[in-house]
């Protein structure tokens, strides 16, 4: 028998995951560490072990993929979902408001505009706020049930928030992957020999259109809502009369929604919309074709009504295409960190969505060849968002009777080594191929490591090639005359380097130097896994693969690779400089069992208005030091609210909350009476 203590535990760890889960991946504004999180999260996996009868598909333990589907079950969308009529041009787009103003009597028509998300389009039905169905749109009448695999999508909410939830709500919405998720993956495809896909919109699409959930679990898939089907609410409520009031009820209930969405008061300020959303396409998150205008008013929308494919009140405004044909001149081989020969197109320079492109991937061996890529081909290219430009098919009209097969090289073109086959993938077999050491150095610096925002690529590039760099623990040895030496490198810029080099040795975190080791099927999220679990870098290496295959996110794959290079003879001499460096960083068990002796240990502060003599940053710092955090959003977990000045809205919340406010004056004796506490670099120092 359950009993009520384990029922009521159970409940609040799911509500309190998924809350979290909101923060991470909706508002990109956690409130915990992860480290924080995977407690909560084990302890709910422990009490579903211990007690089965627990059993519920909208846990969120489940999100990583049940039993695989027998197959796709048909599932018939209760209003049909209609697709929408395109404008390829601003002049479609005033003969479309024509239209709508005759419809309706009135020129004066308010439109909400979102961008048109590149994705599948789906819905997803939720009764009494909890999530019980999703179906792809399929012909928009009958669709395909996936909700195996919605429920693995790490940002749609499986029971919606706040006090006003409908009895019944059907949210229509677009699955996407974000641009760097999707060159992330594309990357790990490669190195996998797995499928590459064309774009985020394919590889959205393929990973929800399969049978096993474990695939959609596994890809970086997000759902982005747009609007509603059927609602039911109870009869005390009032629904939304606007399309600008489903948004912000759809944001409130949980859903991620479009972002640089807009209200536009006229036609016109459609137009700018467009043209302004058209300049700013590259440096959205996730791909886009488009804008969605729709006519605000909902009493409006239905006097409109539907054509037999299409709602009369909404449009498509289409951006120009993304992609181009152009001659294949050569194709050179790169040679990257982990030693993979990545072929690169180089291609008759074009104009493509606003920058010439002259280079695009060919990602590996076997895309060549499924798509019999030949020198002198004319071929057709696309750049989606910030991604790097692909080449994507061949235009064989166009193709040169003399035109040969392109012959992978069997040998690295930099060291001359034995290059093999390795799934799709082609390595170079040499461990310390210069190419390698040069790669491994710029990903140890660059965002995906340390971030050393200040020491150059081609500067490292320069710097290994005359053998200064070896490997990245050179970084730390380095000195502002060694940098002058070159011609070219000013004082300013050698300043630059050094100061990034030092700030990354006195603050990073133990997780970037783990990433930026570049250990293969390592990524940030393993790697902070790891420092959350391990004291420093050099404890990793003193597990065995099983120990490691018991945390979070760590298969097989990813134990042997981490345990195969902390047992090498590079890892170790890596180890013994760093600390030479007093490079050595500490990780999550060591700041764990720091914070347990400090005296705001497990303390939650907020700051809010401004503070006198400093910012908020420092006096976030402050508390850090003596075991405490700080966060950005108020809630009942929050220990101290310090009031600066002008601060609005959360002393309110606060209030009401009941937490206790406290000025900053008393907060900088409270500081202050704390026993001061040197901070030791290292476990060792303990
Ligand atoms: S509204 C009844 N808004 O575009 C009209 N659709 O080409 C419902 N799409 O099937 C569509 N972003 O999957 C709307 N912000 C957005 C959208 C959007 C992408 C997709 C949607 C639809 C397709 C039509």
């Amino acid at each position: 028998m359950l009993s009520p203590d384990v029922i009521k535990r159970a409940a609040l760890l799911r509500e309190k995951l998924e809350y979290h889960n909101h923060r991470y991946y909706v508002l990109d504004d956690p409130e915990i560490t992860d480290a924080e999180y995977d407690v909560l999260f084990r302890e709910l996996v422990a009490l579903e072990e211990v007690h089965p009868e627990l059993d519920d598909p909208n846990s969120p333990t489940r999100r990583v993929g049940g039993k695989p589907a027998d197959g796709f079950v048909p599932y018939e969308h209760a209003m049909r979902m209609y697709s929408l009529d395109n404008a390829m041009n601003l002049e479609e787009w005033f003969a479309f408001t024509d239209r709508v103003s005759k419809g309706i009597g009135n020129d004066d028509v308010a439109y909400w505009a979102d961008p048109k998300m590149d994705g599948l389009a789906l819905e997803v039905i939720y009764e009494k706020g909890r999530f019980v169905r999703a179906a792809t749109r399929g012909d928009g009448r009958i669709g395909e049930d996936v909700t195996h695999n919605l429920r693995t999508v790490l940002n749609l909410p499986l029971t919606l928030q706040g006090s006003t939830i409908p009895d019944l709500l059907e949210v229509r919405g677009e699955v996407v992957i974000s641009n760097k998720d999707f060159a992330a993956l594309n990357q790990r495809q490669a190195e996998a020999g797995g499928k590459i896909f064309a774009n985020p919109r394919n590889a959205a699409a393929g990973s929800i259109r399969q049978l096993d959930p474990k695939v959609a679990a596994s890809r970086p898939i997000r759902f982005m809502a747009y609007g509603i089907g059927v609602v039911e609410w109870a009869a005390s409520l009032s629904s939304w009369m606007t399309q600008k009031e489903i948004m912000q009820g759809l944001k409130g209930l949980g859903f991620a929604v479009p972002p640089e969405a807009k209200l536009c008061k006229s036609k016109q300020e459609v137009a700018e919309y467009f043209t302004f959303l058209m300049e700013s396409r590259a440096t959205l998150p996730f791909e886009i074709d488009g804008v969605v205008a729709k006519v605000n008013n909902l009493e409006m929308q239905r006097g409109l009504g539907f054509t037999s494919r299409a709602p009369r009140w909404a449009l498509a405004l289409k951006f120009p295409a993304q992609q181009v044909r152009t001659k294949l001149n050569s194709i050179r081989i790169q040679v990257g960190r982990t030693g993979v020969l990545t072929p690169v197109a180089e291609l008759e320079p074009v104009q493509l969505a606003g920058v010439v492109v002259s280079s695009a991937t060919l990602h590996n061996k076997g895309y060549i060849e499924e798509r019999d890529f030949r020198l002198g081909d004319t071929v057709l290219i696309q750049r989606a968002g910030d991604v790097i430009p692909q080449v994507l098919s061949v235009d064989m009209d166009k193709r040169l009777d003399n035109a040969e097969p392109f012959s992978f090289p069997k040998q690295c073109p930099v060291c001359h080594s034995e290059a093999r086959v390795d799934g799709e993938a082609v390595r170079c077999t040499n461990d310390v191929c210069p190419a390698k050491t040069v790669q491994r150095i710029i990903h140890f610096v660059s965002k995906a490591g340390l971030d050393m925002d200040g020491v150059g690529k081609k500067w490292v590039q320069r710097l290994a090639e005359d053998a200064v760099l070896v490997s990245p623990a050179d970084l730390f040895s380095l000195k502002k005359t060694d940098l002058l030496k070159y011609e070219r490198m000013g004082d300013k810029s050698a300043n630059k380097f050094i100061a990034a080099v030092e700030k990354a040795k006195a603050k990073a975190p133990l997780w970037r130097l783990i990433a930026g080791l570049g250990i293969r099927h390592v990524g940030e999220q393993t790697a902070r896994t790891l420092a959350n679990n391990f004291d420093n870098l050099e404890a990793i290496g003193l597990v065995t693969r099983d120990q490691l295959q018991e945390l979070e996110d760590v298969g097989p794959i990813v134990a042997e690779s981490l345990f195969e290079f902390f047992q090498s003879d590079e890892a170790r001499q890596l180890c013994e400089r760093f600390r030479q460096a007093e490079f050595w960083p500490t990780g999550g068990s060591a700041l764990a069992q720091r914070a347990e002796g400090l005296s705001l240990s497990g303390k939650v502060f907020i700051f809010t208005g401004s503070l006198p003599n400093m910012t908020r940053d420092q006096a976030q710092a402050l508390v850090e030091e003596q075991g405490g955090s700080a966060v950005k959003s108020i809630s009942k977990k929050v220990d101290y609210v310090v009031a600066g000045e002008k601060s609005g809205s959360k002393v309110a919340k606060a209030e009401k909350l009941g937490l206790e406010i406290i000025d900053f004056a008393a907060f900088m004796e409270l500081i202050q009476s704390l026993k001061p506490k040197s901070k030791p670099r290292s476990l060792l120092d303990f």
